[in-house]
């Protein structure tokens, strides 16, 4: 079965074509960085403007790179949720209009979900459930129980900024450009991250849940002290504060996904989205507990990106037998 994703749920523009959930025979991303660059952060307006330009191009390419023609397609699968309002409208209408078109079915997935079945395409060998789900992206951070393919328990999720998102306005803070996940990786390098003492952000009453705001926040004052027009002081180290920052978010976020999965009793822990790239990230789980089973996804696969997205639609499509009516709608925000 040949499946076209689409992503655009927020600053890239992705089409791929993928046979069977999981044979990759085109993955098209275009990037919005440079566009964003210079605000350090998304711009919603910009990013959907962005979107209608180079969709069909995209399109066109993901459908050349295949050697496929639109009619051979199948199904049509589409990010519906989380995003950007406009940006979802975006991919939504075109798979809409597409699956009309051809007279094919069209499904919309949560694009939080899809991170997590990135890492399932990125093994040759199917992995075992239960697992649990680890989203770390730009902007989500959540723990999630998976007993299998759509059957999932959120037992936790960031309460204020996603992990990704801190990572971004801490390199903002620091004068590094967007984004900053990249950045401050390479600037910790050189850092001590025992110099400063940070805290991770714990939610009263819930162990599971993340709080990256208050930590942000300690960063901005250790380099600014309390009044944060003041110019740098000069005492303080760009790579130190670069390290410790970086240690205590992931210590963080080791300690809640360790103690979810003891308590769980589960052993298989897959990570999904962009922060998952950090090399430091994968040595620290692995200095924490070297029992468990990580399972990563692979380059092409951790950022956002439309293979994931064909790849889930192609699986529930297969469950339930059939697609979504062309009357779905995007949704900002989806729960588990
Ligand atoms: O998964 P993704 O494309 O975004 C969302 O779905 O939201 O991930 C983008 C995020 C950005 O916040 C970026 O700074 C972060 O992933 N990121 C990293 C690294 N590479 C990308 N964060 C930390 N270390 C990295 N090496
Ligand atoms: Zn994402």
């Amino acid at each position: 079965m040949l499946v076209l994703g689409i992503e655009s749920t927020c600053d890239e523009t992705g089409i791929s074509i993928v046979r069977d959930g999981k044979q990759i025979l085109s993955n098209i991303v275009s990037s919005q960085i440079d566009l964003h660059r210079e605000f350090g952060g998304v711009v919603p307006e910009l990013a959907c403007r962005r979107h209608i330009d180079v969709i069909i191009p995209i399109l066109d390419e993901a459908l050349k790179q295949a050697g496929i023609t639109l009619n051979q397609i199948d199904l049509f699968a589409v990010a519906h949720g989380p995003g950007l309002i406009g940006a979802l409208l975006i991919g939504l209408n075109t798979a809409k209009v597409l699956a009309l078109a051809q007279n094919k079915p069209f499904i919309g997935v949560n694009h939080i979900e899809a991170h997590l079945y990135a890492v399932l395409m990125s093994y040759p060998d199917p992995i075992s459930f239960p697992c649990l789900g680890v989203v770390l992206s730009g902007g989500h951070t959540a723990l999630i129980l998976m007993h299998d393919i759509g059957h999932y328990e959120l037992i936790g999720q960031t309460v204020d900024d996603a992990i990704g998102e801190a990572f971004d306005k801490v390199a903002k803070i620091l004068g590094l450009p967007y984004p900053g996940g990249p950045q401050i990786e390479a600037l910790a390098l050189q850092g001590n991250p025992k110099r400063y003492l940070f805290k991770g952000g714990q939610v009263k009453g819930r162990p599971f849940d993340f709080s990256f705001s208050g930590l942000k926040t300690a960063v901005l004052y250790t380099l600014k002290g309390q009044n944060a027009n003041q110019n740098f002081a000069s005492e303080v180290n760009p790579a130190d504060l670069a390290a410790s920052f970086q240690q205590t978010a992931f210590e963080d976020v080791i300690y809640k996904t360790l103690l979810a999965a003891n308590q769980s009793r589960i052993q298989t822990i897959l990570f999904g989205g962009g922060v998952t790239n950090n090399r430091r990230l994968k040595e620290l789980f692995e200095i924490a507990d070297k029992q468990k089973i990580y399972k990563w996804p692979s380059v092409g696969l951790s950022l956002d990106n439309a293979a994931m997205i064909a790849g889930l639609g192609y699986q529930h499509y297969l469950k339930r037998g059939k697609g979504d009516g062309l009357d779905l709608e995007p949704l900002t925000r989806i729960s588990f």
